[in-house]
Order: C-alpha cells, then structure tokens, then sequence
C-alpha cells in the first residue's frame, strides 16, 4: 500500500482535503510564507531597536527618566518588570547598560528608563549629563523574567526597592492601577535621604487615593525633625507595615547590600523562599567586599587577557572582564549584566578569574571552564575567547 492509499483510509482525511480545497477557492492560498514565523519573532523579539530621546525629566537631585521613542514607529510588547539594554558610544568605547522599563506596558509610544547617577559609574554620568533630547540610541528588545507570574505569585504582593531599584515596581503599579486589576501591593521603599526619593509624590499620591496599594517610605539618614519611618528595611518595619507576611510574594530589586540585610529579616519573618523573588541588580560597587574574594589580589592590578587568539588586552582584577574589553574596543555579546542571561558565556583557556558565588552559571559551564564575562574579575593573565 503507498502513502496515498494508506490515508485514503483514514478516518476523516477525504474530508479534510475537500473542506481544505474550498477554504482555498473562498479565501485563496492559506500556506504560510516560509519565513512568516521568523518575521512575525522578529517583530515581537527583534535583535535591536533604533529609538531617540524624546523627553528628559529630573526626577531627583540624582535621577532623570529618558523618554525613548522609536525612530520607526514601533516599540515591541514588554511584561511590566523587564528590562532593555541601552547601548551608548562614550569616546571610542562601545559599551551598554540594561535599565528596568519605569513606564507600564500599556504606553506603547515610549520606554522610560530611569538612571541614577553612580559616583563609581561610567555610563549613569554620561546619560545624566550630556544626553539630550533628540539623541539617538540602539535598546535590546525587552527581556528579563522579574515580573508577576500569575500561576505562582498570587495577588498579595510586596515590593522591596532600594535606590533606582524602585523602576520594576513603577510599572507594575501603574499597570495595576491604570487597568484596575485586582491585586494588593505593599511596597516598601528604601532611600538614604529625603531627597533621593524616586517617585515619592506620585507613589503618595498613588496609595491615597488607591486603598488597594500601599506605600512606605524608610529613610536611613533622614533631617532633623524628619517624622517619617526611619533607619533601615528591618522584619519589624515589614512585620508594621503589613501585618502578616502569611499568602503574600516579596518581590526585591536594589543594590546587592540591600538583598544582603533584606534577606536575613525576610527569614526571620519565615518568608519561605519560593515567595521571594530577586531581580539581579548588575555588578557590585567594590568585587573585593564578596565573598571569597582573594585578599592577596588588588583590585587595581592589571593582568594581560589574550582574546580569541588575537589581540591582548589589559584589565584590571577590580574591573568586569566585559568592561575591559569594550574598554580595548572589542565588541562581546550581553545583555543584562548582571550575569543572569548567559549572553556573554566566555570560554577560559588558560587562567582564572573569580565570580561570586550567586552567579547562575551553569554545573556543566563551571566543569568546562566558562565565565559570564559581565560578572567576571581577573586573578591572573589569561586567554579567553567568545
Ligand atoms: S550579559 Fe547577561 S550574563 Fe553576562
């Protein structure tokens, strides 16, 4: 029997190729086009999108939200949480930073990206001082998984942010509010002074007149005679501000010191820790404070990096090795740096180079000697290639 015969005599397929034949007569060819899946992902997930500037607010002393519109008119659909990778050219180097989306997705003119000002940084200087409107960048297209998961988390939610940390939540809210779901929110912000409060009034204005969200301020070196909450994100500030902690997610985004005191009051709350949910926050002030740091290595001594068999390049063990090279001019895939995405997976041939220990590294990339690049730090000269 051939193949023809054998489904003659299936069940239902004389008819399905008659009502196909019609469909054909009423509405034409229905074949797909060969590459329609692939244009119809590059829509939604396109590799890069040419945006402008087309608004600069000052939000604080510290921080402006960069309005980012498209060059061509359109912006593909993100989760209120994620974030975009911002590439900028500061001199010869190329280099890019990943910045939660502020806005809610439901604006689908523009991303709002809000830079705080970094004493240490390179790239939040440039964007708070010499970005104007009208200035032209290439973003990723959205990405990052910090955002609600209906299945698991619930509708009891917590935010903790510290610094710019608060962006994630911003969205959220305002998606929550601007399409009246139905979830409580608690957040709790952390600021070091009154004036470095993002968002503030907006929030406050938020949860006066929204009974279903909820906002609190904690100031670590408030003024004097300052009324507000004040000192640092303990259990007991969690515990008066919400009651019970029973049915409810945590959600965290801030600066790595923040996660390491937060962590520790959210377990004496016994917060289980499937109910918590941290967004990686890039890499941290000063590598030498980690854990497992060596304390024999500088963090200022430059150590010599052969790089894919060709060009050597200095880089300094207190330096991301994905820094030194965009410093040298070498163009490394990331994306979130922050060493979550797996984008800059950097093979080791020869040397060693220290990554804490919450990097998510694969078992088998750790056997094999790779490295996220963007949370890697040089102990020795090396050779790599990517
Ligand atoms: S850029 Fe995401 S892991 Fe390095």
């Amino acid at each position: 029997m051939n193949i023809q015969e054998f489904l003659g005599n299936v069940e239902g397929f004389k008819e399905a190729i008659e009502e196909r034949e019609i469909l054909k007569r009423v509405f034409g060819d229905l074949t797909l086009p060969k590459d329609f899946v692939e244009s119809f992902v590059s829509l939604l997930h396109p590799k890069s999108i040419d945006v402008k500037a087309v608004d600069i607010i000052e939000e604080t002393p510290s921080t402006k939200t960069i309005r980012l519109s498209p060059k061509d008119g359109y912006l593909p659909p993100f989760r209120a949480g994620q974030y975009v990778s911002l590439k900028v050219k500061i001199g010869k180097v190329l280099t890019g930073r990943s910045f939660t989306i502020s806005s809610p997705p439901h604006t689908r003119g523009y991303y709002d990206v809000t830079v705080r000002r970094m004493e240490e940084g390179f790239v939040s200087h440039y964007l708070m001082d010499d970005v104007k409107v009208g200035d032209e960048f290439q973003i990723s297209a959205p990405s990052g998984s910090f955002y609600h998961e209906p299945l698991t988390d619930g509708k009891d939610l917590v935010f903790i942010g510290g610094g710019s940390g608060i962006t994630p939540f911003r969205s959220i809210i305002r998606e929550v509010i601007d399409r009246g779901l139905d979830f409580n929110i608690w957040l709790i912000y952390g600021s070091r002074t009154t004036d470095d409060v993002i968002f503030g009034d907006e929030f406050k204005a938020i949860s006066e007149k929204h009974k279903n969200i909820n906002y609190q301020l904690v100031v670590s070196e408030p003024p004097a005679g300052y009324k507000g909450v004040t000192g640092f994100i303990t259990a007991d500030v969690i515990k008066d501000f919400l009651g019970s902690v029973k049915g409810k997610t945590f959600y965290m985004c801030g600066p790595n010191l923040m996660y390491s005191f937060v962590m520790p009051e959210l377990e004496k709350l016994k917060v289980p820790g499937r109910r918590i949910k941290k967004e990686a926050y890039g890499p941290p002030a000063d590598i030498t404070k980690e854990p497992g740091w060596p304390s024999d290595v500088s963090p200022d001594k430059v150590f010599k990096i052969k790089v894919n068999g060709e060009k050597t390049i200095d880089a300094k063990a207190g330096e991301p090795i994905l820094s030194s090279l965009e410093r040298a001019g070498l163009v490394s895939p990331y994306l979130c740096r922050s060493g979550e995405c797996s984008y800059c997976r950097t093979k080791v041939h020869v040397g060693k180079a220290f990554m804490p220990d919450r990097v998510p590294i694969r078992e088998s990339d750790r056997w094999y000697d790779y490295i996220h690049s963007c949370m890697a730090y040089p102990l020795s000269d090396m050779e790599i290639s990517y």
